[in-house]
């Protein structure tokens, strides 16, 4: 599976790439997916993000950090180890996965997602002005046949390297870092569980199962 324009494919397959090419990902095809991050809605249409492409040899290295970091956080957390050669279970192959891209972030292009901070509003609700902006780019980016994994680098020890590195003011928050490259490999479908397992109609923990039946 390559490139779609079939808006529900397109959602159902646009699965977590980790693992990537050595060709570079073209302008066009970046600026598009910046494009489509645009037309999100955000609170108040403020549109108060700012995107940073990373992808200098100073950046990456910024970026390599942050994700040394992150990963160091994640492996107890997720009680996640490096796999043995033969190992070739599902986790074992995810687990391998992350670590290649861990391992590799340096050589990436990346995108750092920020948001401007106001202290009118939680930072949960500011969150949701910029995070249907990255939803819209890991879709564009699908349609492209672009793979890309959001990633948690701009948090933990990493936002702050990342802030310095960039430059970012202070009244602006790191909402989250996007790695982009074309898959080695293919895309999706998404393994999730189904809305109805997920949805409560007209009160909490009352089923919806009418709705979907
Ligand atoms: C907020 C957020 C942070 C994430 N951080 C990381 C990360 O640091 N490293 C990583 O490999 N994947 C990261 N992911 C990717 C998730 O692991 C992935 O989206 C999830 O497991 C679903 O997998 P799928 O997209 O292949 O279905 C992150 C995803 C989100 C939404």
């Amino acid at each position: 599976m390559g490139r779609s324009d079939d808006l529900w494919d397109v959602m159902s397959t646009a699965r977590t790439v980790r693992r990537f090419t050595d060709e570079p990902v073209d302008d066009a095809t970046l600026a598009r997916c910046l494009d489509a991050a645009t037309w999100a809605p955000s609170g108040a249409n403020m549109q108060a993000w700012r995107f940073v492409v990373l992808r200098s040899s100073e950046m990456r290295a910024a970026v390599a950090d942050a994700a040394a970091q992150a990963l160091a956080i994640i492996e107890p957390v997720y009680g996640m180890s490096r796999p043995d050669d033969e190992d070739d279970s599902r986790a074992a192959r995810s687990n391998r996965a992350t670590y290649e891209l861990h391992d590799r972030a340096g050589e990436f292009t990346s995108v750092l997602f920020t948001y401007q901070y106001f202290d009118s509003a939680s930072e949960l609700l500011q969150g949701g002005s910029v995070y249907p902006a990255m939803q819209n780019f890991l879709l564009a980016a699908r349609a492209q046949g672009l793979g890309a994994c959001m990633t948690s680098w701009a948090s933990y020890g990493g936002e702050a390297l990342l802030r310095e590195a960039v430059g970012v003011p202070d009244d602006f928050m790191l909402a989250g870092h996007i790695v982009v490259g074309w898959p080695r490999g293919n895309f999706g479908p998404v393994r999730r569980k189904p809305a109805r397992a997920k949805t409560f109609l007209d009160g909490w923990e009352h089923p919806a199962d009418d709705l979907f039946d």
